[in-house]
């Protein structure tokens, strides 16, 4: 295991943070630590980098302890903390040489591609950066000494959508290069796209830990099809796993907990004019799991 966690938990004072956190990560794979916003996804990541101490319990990283190994730890890792500090009167290039040189040197052709490929700024003070750019030198600065371990928080926040892409892509590469990787995120689809496994944390809690093709079979799904005449209503209430079955006119809408192929099959029977499929939300996944009143249908 690269990341162990045993009862990990932590207070600030009386407010939780997260509670009795018990997770695994394996050698090789892309982690996804998935929450909506307070769930506690950074204190997570500030636990295993030994930023704040724990309330109770342990973290085991790269098979060592993350208090009294902490250096080390760090040695090996490329960390994207949720607040990274930068020099703010020095340029992004300026930044990471000495960032680099606190690692003792890294590949600085390597630094350019990075920089390259996510259209980077190393130019100007960092001062002067929006955000992105900002978020820019921190996923430079983690990838750049080719560590073991990533542990990125958000990693994709404030970055548009082709940058985005190609940070997919140097994850891509960073596990066939059999490196390890741990990022959280507020966003399914982007967990589903880039890991293998996802742990769903909620108000501090570990609620579940799945391959993302086992969540994404469990996830609810809104469909709506629109028929060339009247919609078939009965046709479709009695596929398992089907729910919520309307219809008005042409269109029939409905909410399918499970796979869609019994569905499509079923609508392939009659013609079909539009079908509109609305990816579930992180919401969605949690009723999925819990149902509305909070007990455990998984
Ligand atoms: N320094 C602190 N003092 C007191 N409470 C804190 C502190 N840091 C975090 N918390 C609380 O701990 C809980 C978890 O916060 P955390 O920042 O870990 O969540 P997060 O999942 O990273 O959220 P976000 O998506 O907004 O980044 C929240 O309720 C938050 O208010
Ligand atoms: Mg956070």
């Amino acid at each position: 295991m690269t990341i162990q966690t045993e009862g990990l938990t932590k207070y600030y004072g009386k407010a939780r943070g997260i509670i009795d956190v018990n997770l695994s990560v394996r050698e090789g794979e892309v982690f996804g630590f998935l929450g909506p916003n307070g769930a506690g996804k950074t204190t997570m990541i500030r636990l295993l980098m030994d930023y704040i101490r724990p309330t109770g319990g342990r973290a085991i990283v790269l098979g060592m302890d993350s208090h009294a190994d902490a250096l080390k730890i760090h040695a090996r890792t490329g960390i994207l903390p949720g607040d990274l500090a930068l020099y703010p009167k020095l340029t992004g290039e300026e930044n990471l040489r000495y960032l680099a040189s606190l690692r003792g040197g890294v590949d600085w052709v390597y630094v350019r591609e990075l920089a390259e490929r996510l259209d980077a700024d190393l130019s100007r003070k960092v001062k002067a950066y929006s955000s992105g750019n900002r978020q820019k030198i921190g996923l430079i600065q983690a990838f750049m000494h080719k560590p073991e371990l990533l542990i990125l928080d958000e990693p994709t926040n404030g970055l548009d959508p082709l940058i985005q892409q190609e940070f997919y892509a140097l994850v891509r590469e960073a596990t066939q290069a059999g490196q390890t990787v741990f990022l959280s995120s507020h966003n399914l689809p982007e967990v589903e796209r880039v890991c293998d496994r996802v742990g769903i944390i909620r108000e501090g809690k570990l609620v579940a830990v799945e391959e993302v093709a086992a969540l994404k079979a469990k996830a609810l799904r809104q469909i709506e099809i629109v028929f060339d005449g009247p919609a078939p209503l009965e046709a479709f209430q009695q596929i398992p796993g089907v729910r919520d079955v309307t219809a008005a006119n042409s269109h029939l809408r409905c909410t399918i907990a499970g796979p869609l192929d019994p569905v499509v099959k079923q609508a392939a029977r009659y013609t079909v004019v539009n079908m509109i499929s609305q990816d579930p939300n992180l919401e969605d996944i949690f009723l999925a799991f819990y149902g509305r009143e909070g007990n455990n249908h998984a």
